[in-house]
Formats: C-alpha cells, sequence, structure tokens
C-alpha cells in the first residue's frame, strides 16, 4: 500500500517528494473513459456500482497516481432531493427542476442517504480491493451545490444565487441547512464504506465577498466538518478563492486546503501552519504548454515547496478535457523526480 498521500495529511510524508494525484483525474481527457462513454451515459457511470469501480480505476492503467478519487459527481445530491439531473453534451450538468421560491426550498424532502445513495457504498466496496493507494471520497460544499440548485446549470456570476442570498437569507441559509444535513449523511456513508479521506468542493466560493464567504460558505463547511469529527478521518478542502481566503479557511483546521491556481503557495504557506497540508495548484493549462514550458512551471512549485512534509501536488483545478497523455506523463515524470 502507497500511502504517502494519508502521510502528507498528516504532515508527516518524509518520503522525498510530495504525493499526486489530479482533480477529474478519472475524466474526458483519457481515451479509455471517451470509449466508456460512447456506451454508458455520465449518469449511467455515476449509478453503477461496477461502473464507478471501472471508471475510477482508468486513470492507474497510465499513471501511478497516489490517490484515487471516487467517481461521481457533487450534483448527485441534487437527485436525492427530487430536482433532477441530466448532463447535456455542451453545457454541462443541468437541474431539471431548480428551485424558483422559497415555499420550495421549506418543502425539499429530507432524505436518507442510504436509500438515495447505496450504489456509491456499493462501488466503493468494489473499488477498495483494487486499489493500491488510498481512495478519496468527495462531496460538494453547500454554497456550490446550492447555487447549481438555482441557477439550473453552471452560470458565470450566479445572478440568481447571490440575489436570493442577499434579498431572502433567511430561506437561504435554511437550503445551506439542508444541503448540509443531507451532505454529512452521505459522506458518512462513504467513511463507512471505506474512503480514507474526504474532498470538499466549494467551486464557487470565489464568487463571494469575504464577509459573504465567512457566512454562506464557510460556516457550512465547518457545520460539515463537525458533523463527521468523531468518524477521524482527513478533510481537504478546495474552494476557488482559497487563495484570498486560505487563512479563514485554516482557522476550521482541516487536514488540507487545496489552493487553486491563482494563489501563490509558497507565500500561503508562510501564513498557514504546517499542521495543515497545502494542495494544489499548477495552472490546468500548463498542461496545453511545450515541454520546456511544463518543465519550467512544476520545477518552480516543486522548489517553492521543497521539503515540505505536508504539501499534496495537485493542479488548481480539474484537469482540462482535451488535456494531451504526453503531458501528464512528463508532469508525473517531474514530481517523481525524474528529470
Ligand atoms: O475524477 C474525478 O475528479 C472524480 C469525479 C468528479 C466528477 N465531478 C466527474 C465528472 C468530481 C470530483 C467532480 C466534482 C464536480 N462536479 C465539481 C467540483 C470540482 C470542480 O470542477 O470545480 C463540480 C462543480 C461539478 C459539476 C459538474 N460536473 C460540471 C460543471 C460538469 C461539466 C463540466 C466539467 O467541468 O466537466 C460536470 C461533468 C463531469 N463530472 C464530468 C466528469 C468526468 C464530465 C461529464 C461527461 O463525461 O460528459
Amino acid at each position: 500500500m502507497n500511502d504517502i498521500l494519508l502521510k502528507a495529511l498528516a504532515g508527516k510524508n518524509f518520503s522525498g517528494r510530495p504525493p499526486l494525484w489530479l482533480m477529474r483525474q478519472a475524466g474526458r481527457y483519457l481515451p479509455s473513459y471517451n470509449a466508456l462513454r460512447r456506451r454508458h451515459s455520465f449518469l449511467t457511470l455515476c449509478h453503477t456500482p461496477e461502473l464507478i469501480a471501472e471508471v475510477a480505476l482508468l486513470p492507474f492503467s497510465h499513471f501511478p497516481f497516489d490517490a484515487a478519487i471516487l467517481f461521481s459527481d457533487i450534483l448527485v445530491v441534487a437527485e436525492a432531493l427530487g430536482l433532477g439531473l441530466r448532463m447535456e453534451e455542451s453545457i454541462g450538468p443541468i437541474i431539471e427542476r431548480p428551485l424558483t421560491t422559497r415555499e420550495e426550498i421549506f418543502n425539499l424532502p429530507t432524505p436518507e442517504a442510504w436509500d438515495s445513495f447505496s450504489y456509491v457504498a456499493e462501488g466503493i466496496s468494489l473499488l477498495l480491493p483494487q486499489l493500491k493507494v488510498p481512495l478519496l471520497g468527495f462531496a460538494g460544499a453547500p454554497f456550490t451545490v446550492a447555487s447549481y440548485l438555482i441557477e439550473g446549470r453552471s452560470s458565470a456570476q450566479l445572478e440568481k444565487t447571490k440575489r436570493w442570498m442577499i434579498c431572502d437569507p433567511e430561506s437561504f441559509h435554511c437550503l445551506l441547512n439542508k444541503i448540509a444535513i443531507l451532505t454529512i449523511d452521505y459522506l458518512k456513508l462513504q467513511i463507512k464504506a471505506g474512503v480514507q479521506a474526504i474532498q470538499l468542493f466549494d467551486s464557487w466560493a470565489h464568487q463571494l465577498a469575504p464577509v459573504q464567504f465567512q457566512e454562506f460558505s464557510l460556516a457550512y463547511m465547518k457545520m460539515i466538518m463537525q458533523g463527521i469529527e468523531s468518524l477521524n478521518i482527513p478533510i481537504i478542502l478546495f474552494c476557488r478563492g482559497s487563495a484570498l481566503f486560505a487563512k479563514k479557511i485554516a482557522e476550521l483546521s482541516p487536514a488540507a486546503i487545496s489552493i487553486d491556481w491563482s494563489g501563490h503557495l509558497p507565500s500561503i504557506r508562510s501564513e498557514v501552519a504546517h499542521s495543515i497540508a497545502l494542495q494544489g495548484n499548477l495552472d490546468p493549462f500548463v498542461l496545453y504548454g511545450a515541454k520546456g514550458t511544463i518543465d519550467k512551471e512544476v520545477k518552480n512549485l516543486l522548489n517553492g515547496m521543497k521539503q515540505d512534509p505536508a504539501y499534496i501536488f495537485n493542479l488548481g483545478h480539474g484537469i482540462q478535457p482535451d488535456t494531451p497523455l504526453e503531458a501528464v506523463h512528463r508532469l508525473v515524470e517531474l514530481v517523481h523526480g525524474q528529470q
């Protein structure tokens, strides 16, 4: 078992190189993923335990990553809440019945995770015996999930969400609270099924001003952390905006903060205690670059975080769907110290 990811999360990775995994490592940059997608819809992949295991393993036939991540999506909670989810080719996820009134929030069902997500637990049990690295579970943070439930799809400015948050904070808090309660239950399911660490994704947190971030994002990440505290598992918090908000996020004492590509990691390290691991943050677009560019940027990051026993190499956001495989190969070589 290669456990350098867990060692780094504990601040004790003395193996001589940081662990490496990539957000969206099981996705469209892999020809084998695209081949499976020609046979199955995205949601079929997410809902079928055998396929969850198969897709999560795909990257390992190419790359010796130091962690696997559960194959699923942060928006499966929309299905559990009865709002419907589909994936549209050039748009991305669509919520079929987005929220439009406060009554719809107050009337949302309170599903049990074991009723809604038993297929995820089954997928995890099929996956675990085939892995030689730790398995990460994950969920969306309440603010990001709420923004999809209101906007109905990805939206550049979150106009409807922010307007709702400002004009009717009471029902907005009620929504965040309901998502947090379901998410706690869902993460407990993943942990009981065997994931060894959790990452929470607050991908739209960068749309919030600092005070709003505290009230509408951070407070609910804290609620989730407290909700699963007794299960004693490392939690990685990823937000876009984490470069700006790192000090605030550090106050929650997560095992790790995953920094988006906009931050300078060594400077952030000087503000965040070594008891908290840092993960990140190569700009995913660097992997489109020539070999010389990739070498320069990756070495720069590796040198900046050299000898940091609590550093995890990752991208600053998900890998782009058309990233060349050779670029990922080069990244792996560099992180493994084969210059
Ligand atoms: O490999 C992995 O990282 C594990 C699986 C995973 C997926 N989505 C699979 C996926 C994870 C961890 C996610 C998280 C996720 N999903 C986030 C948070 C991280 C982030 O990127 O900010 C968000 C916001 C979503 C919602 C979502 N799902 C969007 C916006 C899209 C479409 C655009 C995009 O970025 O790909 C998806 C689709 C999706 N989720 C795909 C995959 C492999 C591609 C779907 C396809 O095959 O058509």
